[in-house]
């Protein structure tokens, strides 16, 4: 759906954020890039605290691409275990605060330890509804939407889907964010101004907001930041500025 905020001028309903730069505020430290990853877990649980704060209803947080895999063994099994430590401490509190955690990207590949406990915060947050976190972990926007156009391929020849009614909606369906709102927001720390493969079908038209700020770094204010940058802005949706004759 490309229908932008239904509030102009007020909060964006879906922010994402790609966390980048553990490793760049670790070096600057001299300390070893787990640390980074460490820290950044920190700036992740403030973050979640301040969207909720300020009234956000979802977050989605870049947390492991499907790129991530070319980084050393021992960076990928520290990246796995920080998931498996934040999913496992704080899914009581974030059950107890209404949050519904979602997980994005591929199972393929991910331990078994791993995948249990996604299905795990995924069942026994179902049904909350009050603030939406998505991990993207394992996740790809591109191996999405291939696995997207597998499924309808398959449920095509299986009659389940007709592909003469096929359209961006339905196909939206098929993907891991499935039922959510596209992103208004999309947020990138570190100073990178890519994409780098994130949410690239839901992103299509959301604002892009590039921090200055390493990950480990990030705090609420710099949310707030963004978030009144977006504000500012006038999203036009490939039509003309509202009042233009
Ligand atoms: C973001 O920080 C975390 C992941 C990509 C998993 P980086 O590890 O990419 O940090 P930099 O970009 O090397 O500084
Ligand atoms: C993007 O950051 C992925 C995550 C934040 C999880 P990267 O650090 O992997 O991206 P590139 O390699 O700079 O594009
Ligand atoms: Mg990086």
């Amino acid at each position: 759906m490309m229908d932008g905020g239904e509030d102009p001028g007020g909060l964006p309903r879906h922010v994402a954020i790609i966390m980048d730069g553990n490793g760049r505020w670790a070096n600057a430290r001299n300390l070893p890039r787990s640390v980074g990853h460490e820290r950044g877990v920190e700036a992740l649980r403030k973050t979640v605290e301040g969207a909720r704060e300020i009234g956000l209803t979802h977050l989605t947080v870049f947390s492991f691409s499907t790129e991530n895999w070319r980084r050393p063994v021992s960076e990928v099994n520290a990246l796995f275990g920080l998931l498996k430590m934040y999913v496992s401490q704080d899914l009581n509190k974030l059950k107890a605060d209404g949050v519904r955690i979602r997980v994005l990207g591929t199972r393929t590949g991910l331990p078994d330890d791993i995948r249990a406990l996604v299905e795990q915060a995924q069942n026994e947050t179902c049904d909350n509804d009050r603030f939406h976190l998505c991990i993207a972990f394992n996740y790809g926007g591109r191996e999405e939407i291939m696995r997207a156009a597998r499924q309808l391929a398959s449920d095509a020849i299986a009659g389940i889907a007709d592909i003469d009614s096929f359209n961006e909606d339905t196909f939206g369906e098929y993907l891991d964010t499935a039922g959510l709102p596209d992103p208004d927001l999309v947020i990138r720390t570190s100073g990178e101004m890519r994409i780098s493969n994130f949410l690239i079908w839901q992103a299509a038209y959301a604002e892009l907001v590039f921090l200055d700020v390493l990950w480990p770094a990030f705090r609420p204010k710099h949310l707030r930041e963004a978030i009144t940058s977006y504000q500012a802005r006038q999203r036009r949706f490939g039509g003309l500025a509202a009042g233009t004759l």
